[in-house]
């Protein structure tokens, strides 16, 4: 694999996914050494991720297959969709300041932090409520400073208001970072989309339904759009917020990413569990149980609804016998 140096990137051409990967920012000369000895491929993403079958009594016994799709495994520090949604926006982002917004413990900011780390890129993460600025960071924050992430803390209303394009100028004015190149909250642009289309073209031919969980529903988006008409694969999404509103922004993140609607998908809006981060002793027993079973580790905020979800609807009936339920594991949980 021969890196290329554009616009300040190294990058290295992947013909099976055809896509120019980022290996390096910023250098003139390649750190060549460090590439052979393989040092830097650590940027180098599985994919396609593996697809695992698992035995499970409560899909077996419907007559279903149950496949785990271990985008978990893309890369040790962008994990899951955040590699899909990451790494498109850091080729356009050439090597300029990246700043993009998050929750106290938002797992887009960590890995927005880690690329930051490995690419020699500086990162500014405007986080959500000012009253956490006086306070000692929790761990989640901790690593993205540690990882050279600049943090700022902004009121609440601020951060509502944070796409309106006057607010937003003040942000980038207030964190001295006016021409950085911008990520929206969860990483989900049309950049991202597209980069989460990769996901459903990995999955035709070897699943019937696609299942995930689902926050901005970028991913949902761009994996849909993956999924060629035709091939009878469907997607279903289980969103782990509240609202019911995530259908329309999904379809405008199509729009925006494809100029339209794109590929069979729905949503199941019956388990978010109360909401953002609610994780009830019902879900812990369950994700607890799952990692027994499977020896995988089960991320709560999300990951744990969507498997949960898959079970209720296995047990309803939702899958007819001889279906192959491929069920994305998108992140994996954080270890401080
Ligand atoms: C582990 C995990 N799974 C799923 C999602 C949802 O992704 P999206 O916001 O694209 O719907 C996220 C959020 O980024 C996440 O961290």
């Amino acid at each position: 694999m021969r890196p290329a140096f554009h616009h300040g990137v190294w990058s290295c051409y992947y013909p099976k996914e055809r896509e120019w990967i980022i290996v390096g920012l910023g250098r003139s000369t390649f750190p060549r050494t460090m590439f052979d000895n393989e040092r830097v491929t650590d940027l180098r993403p599985r994919l396609p991720s593996p697809l695992q079958e698992v035995t499970d009594d409560r899909f077996a016994r419907h007559g279903v297959r149950l496949l785990l799709k271990r985008d978990d495994l893309i890369h040790p520090e962008l994990i899951g969709n955040k590699w899909r949604k990451l790494a498109p926006n850091l080729e356009q982002a050439a090597g300029r300041t990246l700043l993009t917004f998050g929750g106290a413990y938002s797992n887009h900011l960590r890995a927005t932090a880690a690329a930051g780390r490995l690419l020699g890129m500086p990162t500014v993460g405007v986080v959500r409520g000012d009253e956490l600025a006086g306070r000692p960071l929790n761990p989640s924050l901790a690593r993205c400073a540690a990882d050279g992430m600049r943090l700022r803390f902004v009121d609440r209303a601020t951060y509502r208001r944070k796409t309106e394009p006057d607010t937003l100028a003040a942000v980038l004015r207030a964190a001295g970072a006016e021409d950085a190149y911008v990520v929206p909250e969860g990483g989900s642009n049309a950049a991202a989309v597209r980069g989460c289309r990769a996901l459903g073209e990995e999955l035709r031919g070897r699943a019937d339904v696609v299942a995930l969980a689902c926050g901005t529903g970028g991913t949902l988006a761009g994996l849909a759009a993956g999924l060629a008409p035709g091939h009878g694969l469907r997607a279903l999404g289980i969103p782990v917020l509240k609202g019911g509103f995530l259908g329309e922004e999904i379809g405008a993140l199509q729009e925006e990413a494809f100029g339209g609607r794109r590929g069979d998908w729905s949503l199941d809006e019956r388990f978010h569990f109360g909401g953002y981060a609610r994780v009830t002793p019902e879900l812990e027993a369950f994700a607890a149980d799952f990692e027994r079973r499977h020896g995988l580790p089960v991320e709560r905020l999300y990951v744990a609804k969507s498997l949960y979800a898959l079970v209720v609807l296995a047990e309803e009936g939702a899958f007819a016998p001889g279906t192959r339920l491929a069920a994305v594991v998108t992140g994996s949980p954080f270890t401080a």
